[in-house]
């Protein structure tokens, strides 16, 4: 591939349409303002701003916490399986004018089950979305089941149960929330019996927290991702094992600009991590909150830093084989991201 072939002016048009795997999205983060005081409305739920200015202007986040409070907030309009169809929905609209092409798709039950909404109104809202995705979009998905790190073992072990008869829906589970203080270690267990009913693993770590996280994410939980895992930088060790093992870190620029994880993207270390062999790839973490979705996070990351289209290059095809679809798909991406290169001369 010759990549120096691609002019600097060609590159925001090469990273829109080129195509990507988006592996760390929360669904319930794409719910967007608009969407939350319709749901609202229709299920009779009140909230606390007045509208959807009011909404907005409060995403002004300081760290993961000031986050996550207003982020659940958002979420209690979900009540019927329509509004998790009507969400995922929205979301794979936005997914498909960006080129993605697969998502592995984050969602919380615990934040509905607290609040009386069945696992089955969840997950059958979801699945349906996941199918009309494929059907009518061209875009295939999965669901990967989140433990909330905030609550108890003993509440994991249960959503897990919860979620039995849907277990073929499911292709994973992870591991989110409130990072510093809840270290991957409390959820030994139930990491184990999601491994032994065959689902795959990944877990956020080193977002906020310390590099310690991400080895014990590896080593307790045996997870196959890091979600974040940018605090990475800090253990020299860990970078080399990343790096020899390839395992994937799902990055997410301007989730990390917004709860102030780097002060500006000029100071990302996406780049760093990338031209030391690590296997990053791009996502949009909760778009509705952020300020973007997939392609804008690939526009702002590649606007601030010194990158070009080899690393463009580079961050499709580690989204492709950090995915958790048979090696044959990921060639037929990987052959239709050669095609697009192709078009932009390299
Ligand atoms: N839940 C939704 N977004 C999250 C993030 N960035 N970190 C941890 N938990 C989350
Ligand atoms: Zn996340």
């Amino acid at each position: 591939m010759n990549f120096s072939a691609v002019q600097p002016s060609q590159l925001p048009d090469l990273l829109r349409a080129m195509p990507k795997t988006e592996l760390h999205i929360h669904i319930e983060g794409s719910l967007e303002p608009e969407l939350i005081f319709a749901m609202a409305k229709r299920n009779d739920v009140r909230l606390n701003y007045a509208n959807v200015e009011a909404l907005r202007s409060a995403y002004a986040f300081t760290d993961l916490q000031s986050f996550l409070d207003i982020y659940y907030a958002g979420a209690s309009v979900l009540q019927q399986p329509q509004d998790f169809y009507d969400m995922a929905w929205a979301y794979f609209l936005r997914a498909k004018a960006d080129n993605v092409v697969h998502a592995e798709i984050f969602f919380d039950p615990q934040t509905h089950t607290e609040r009386k909404v069945p696992m089955r109104t969840v997950i059958t809202g979801l699945h349906d979305a996941c199918r009309d995705a494929q059907e009518k979009l061209g875009i295939s998905s999965s669901l990967i089941l989140c433990f909330l790190r905030h609550l108890s073992e003993e509440s994991a072990l249960d959503t897990l149960e919860q979620a039995l008869p849907f277990r073929d829906w499911i292709i994973g589970v992870g591991l989110d929330s409130s990072e510093r203080g809840h270290p991957p270690e409390k959820f030994e267990r139930v990491f184990k019996r999601a491994q032994q009913l065959g689902l795959k693993a990944v877990a956020h770590a080193g977002e906020e927290g310390p590099p310690a996280y991400i080895w014990s994410a590896l080593d307790v939980l045996h997870a196959q991702r890091i979600d974040h895992g940018v605090q990475a930088i800090h253990d020299a060790a860990l970078m080399k094992r990343l790096a020899a093992e390839r395992i994937p870190l799902t990055v997410c620029p301007l989730s990390n600009l917004k709860l102030c994880v780097f002060p500006s993207l000029a100071l990302h270390n996406l780049a760093e991590m990338l031209d030391q062999g690590v296997c990053v790839m791009l996502n949009s973490d909760d778009p509705a909150y952020f300020g973007g979705y997939l392609n804008e996070n690939f526009l702002q990351v590649f606007e601030a830093l010194p990158m070009n289209a080899a690393h463009a290059y580079q961050l499709a095809s580690n989204s492709f084989e950090a995915s958790f679809v048979p090696d044959d798909q990921k060639q037929i991406w990987q052959q239709k991201l050669d095609a697009c290169f192709a078009q932009f001369g390299a």
